[in-house]
């Protein structure tokens, strides 16, 4: 790709019958903000070290900035790494923390003390130049880690599960810094992480991985909307499955027998009656209705299983047509007890996945 910033081209790394990364090909455009996403396992740290050159791919090529880096070693590879670990060192104050990176590199005293001033401000910690490690909360010392990383002003900036030792709220506000600094920096940047929410907020686009290859590719809003298979629709959101196959095609729509339902879909390209399809719908997407209200077209009977308060919406588990299971959210202002009848309507339009088995 003519402005790829990060590129890896059919990078296979295997630890004996292991395939940790397999014939993986991603490209990373300058500025762009990518996620690794994919259960733990799946080969994302192995991508990352990789790209670091911590370890040497058996077959494939790495680029960075158009330059072929595959034999180049780490240090002359310019990259800014986070890490879950991101151990700063106890004994040094958070100054000759992020001053690190720079003496190794053998910059002048005036400009260490200016790179280093201009970090700390990047990250909010001006003010702590002098306390030590053990004197910060865990956001702080993990921005100081964000602050040694930027530094140097590397061209890419690699995250490895950076907040992964942070309570829910610090992610969150974490989360948001970063992106945050790195839009601001037009840095590129890598990150990892097993966490789907975290993917979603901050990514330009999200690499979700499955054993050692890449699943599926996309913007976040892609990725959730349109998942490119089911492993991609569990592992991103709720979602709903039922196992079907396609009753009559008509136009732009078929009806797919499931569960004893008929229930109507957008027509897949190609669709023949007997196919086996696999629907699949948000739990926003499903209205719930009462049981004695309107009907229509994709309306269907349902009873309450179980119910859940969650402040803001109510999750519903129902059960439709001979015993498939539904799972739906709606505001909580109208509620629905266990065990009372109700309908729901199930969208017409709707992007669907084949069964992949
Ligand atoms: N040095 C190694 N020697 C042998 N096997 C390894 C080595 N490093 C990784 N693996 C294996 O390669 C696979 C991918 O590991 P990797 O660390 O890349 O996963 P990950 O996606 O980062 O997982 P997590 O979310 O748990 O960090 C795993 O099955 C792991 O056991
Ligand atoms: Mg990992």
């Amino acid at each position: 790709m003519a402005d790829a910033m990060i590129e890896f081209r059919d990078v296979t790394k295997r630890y004996g019958a292991l395939v940790a990364n397999d014939r993986l090909s991603l490209s990373i455009r300058r500025g762009e903000l990518m996620t690794l996403l994919g259960p733990s396992g799946c080969g994302k740290t192995t991508a990352l070290r990789c790209l670091t050159g911590y370890v040497q791919p058996d077959e494939g090529r790495i680029f960075l900035d158009g330059k072929d880096v595959t034999d180049v070693p780490t240090h002359q590879r310019e990259l800014g790494m986070v890490f879950q670990n991101f151990a700063l060192f106890p004994h040094m104050t958070v100054r000759d923390n992020v001053t690190f990176p720079l003496m190794i590199r053998n910059l002048p005293k005036p400009e260490r003390e200016r790179l280093v001033l201009d970090a700390l401000r990047l990250v909010r910690l001006e003010g702590y130049a002098g306390h030590y490690p053990r004197q910060l909360s865990g956001g702080q010392q993990q921005r100081v880690g964000l602050a040694r990383a930027l530094v140097y002003h590397p061209k890419v900036l690699l995250l490895d599960e950076p907040l992964s030792n942070l309570d829910a709220k610090l992610r969150e506000e974490m989360r948001f810094e970063i992106k945050e600094v790195v839009t601001r920096l037009g840095i590129t940047a890598m990150y990892v992480t097993h966490d789907q929410g975290e993917a979603l907020a901050l990514s330009d686009r999200v690499a979700i991985m499955n054993r050692g290859r890449l699943q599926q590719l996309g913007t976040p809003e892609e990725i959730y909307e349109s998942p490119n298979s089911r492993f991609v629709a569990e592992f991103i959101g709720l979602s709903n499955f039922l196992d079907g196959s396609v009753d009559t095609v008509r136009g732009e729509t078929m009806t797919v027998a499931t569960s004893g339902l008929a229930i109507e879909t957008r027509a897949l390209p190609g669709a023949a009656a007997g196919q086996k399809v696999l629907l699949f719908f948000r739990p926003n997407e499903i209205e719930l209705l009462p049981a004695d209200g309107e009907s229509g077209s994709n309306t269907f009977p349902a009873k309450v299983e179980k119910t859940t308060y969650l402040g803001d919406t109510m999750d519903y588990r129902l059960v439709i047509g001979d015993g498939a299971d539904l799972r739906l959210q709606t505001d909580a202002r109208h509620r629905y007890a266990v065990g009372e009848a109700v309908r729901v309507r199930l969208p017409r339009v709707r992007s669907w996945v084949v069964e992949e088995r």
